[in-house]
């Protein structure tokens, strides 16, 4: 199979492109030929080595790579419910590496059919594993209730602009999202279904009186700590990531008691391998919300052969949408 290597933690550069032998299913996996792989900020991060102590997370070389489209290509033992030839897509909890090659092996479970769905493998990968995210995230731990209201930072990135739309399909009254100034006038003129966008420098000031029950942040930082300013008692902030990059943030954890509010950490990539019975609701959640024409995510395309170039892009945030290798 082709394959883009991380050879060692560094630059975009310490991509190679090169020839692997083709992975078997194991027992429970499927093997799936690949289409189309998703590139995120995560990967970005595993590649510059943040993580490179962390138990179970790759070491160079390895493949990066964490949600597919594709085909399936073969069945490992005791997998039901999943065809030879069947379109699908895979959400994140299948270990951290695979997908940027031609052939992925992914647990079973993560791996969702997409036939009947109408919606083609790059919308399906670009948007599907975001999407189930923020399904999880919104019911399993933020509880989001029918007319309350949401505020998404980042409003363009790969994740948040999941969380709209299923925001939508859960009954939330309103969606508020925030962006840097220079990526304002898109955020507002894009057609995810935020109410408003605010900048993300003076939103808290901006949103006058009008408070938020759930808080999505996936970027961290200042954003983190003004949220606490606009937050209904018993509101919910999901912790979702840090793409601020200001590791050593923190929060005033006594304004969580003076407000009662509360802080919810959610990593998906956790969380699925101990809740797999939770992806294919998950996934048929966010397919729902893609029929129903909330999530125009704008999906670039590059050849597997630029890998390097997608980080590129991602690390310099000119993206504004999600990046899709093809092999
Ligand atoms: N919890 C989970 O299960 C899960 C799943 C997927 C991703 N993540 C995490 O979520 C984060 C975002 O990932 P992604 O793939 O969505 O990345 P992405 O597509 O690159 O989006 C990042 C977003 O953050 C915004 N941003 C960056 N720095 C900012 C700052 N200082 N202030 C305000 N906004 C800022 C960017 O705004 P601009 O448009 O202005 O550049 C962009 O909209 C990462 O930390 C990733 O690890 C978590």
């Amino acid at each position: 199979m082709h394959a883009a290597v991380v050879t060692a933690f560094g630059p975009a550069d310490v991509f190679e492109l090169t020839e692997l032998p083709d992975p078997a299913p194991g027992p429970g996996q499927v093997a799936i030929d690949v289409t189309h792989a998703a590139v995120g900020l995560i990967d970005v991060y595993l590649r510059q080595g943040l993580y490179k102590d962390q138990k179970g997370l790759p070491q160079p070389p390895y493949v990066p790579g964490l949600e597919v489209a594709g085909t399936v290509r073969a069945l490992g033992d005791g997998v039901e419910g999943l065809r030879v030839g069947e379109p699908v897509v895979t959400l994140s909890g299948t270990g951290a590496e695979g997908g940027y090659a031609s052939v992925a092996v992914v647990d079973a479970a993560m791996a969702v059919g997409l036939e009947g769905s109408g919606v083609d493998p790059a919308l399906a990968v670009a948007a599907v594993p975001n999407a189930a995210t923020a399904y999880l995230a919104l019911t399993e731990v933020a509880h989001l209730k029918a007319g309350e209201h949401v505020l998404v930072h980042g409003a363009l990135g790969g994740l948040a602009s999941a969380f709209p739309g299923i925001a939508r399909t859960l009954g939330a009254a309103g969606v508020t999202g925030t962006a840097r100034r220079p990526s304002l006038e898109r955020a507002r003129a894009s057609a995810l279904p935020y109410d408003e966008v605010l900048a993300s420098d003076d939103f808290a000031e901006a949103v006058g009186d009008r408070l938020f029950d759930v808080v999505v942040d996936p970027v961290g930082g200042q954003v983190r700590t003004d949220s606490l300013r606009v937050m209904a008692p018993m509101g919910r902030m999901l912790l979702v990531g840090n793409a601020g990059g200001d590791w050593q943030h923190t929060v005033p954890t006594n304004a969580l008691w003076g407000g009662n509010l509360a802080l919810l950490g959610f990593a998906v990539g956790y969380y699925l391998p101990d809740h797999p019975e939770q992806a294919r609701p998950a996934a048929r959640a966010a397919l729902e919300a893609i029929r129903q024409g909330l999530m125009p995510i704008d999906v670039q395309t590059l050849p597997l052969s630029q890998a390097a170039e997608a980080h590129r892009r991602i690390e310099n945030g000119s993206v504004g949408g999600r990046l899709v290798l093809t092999p």
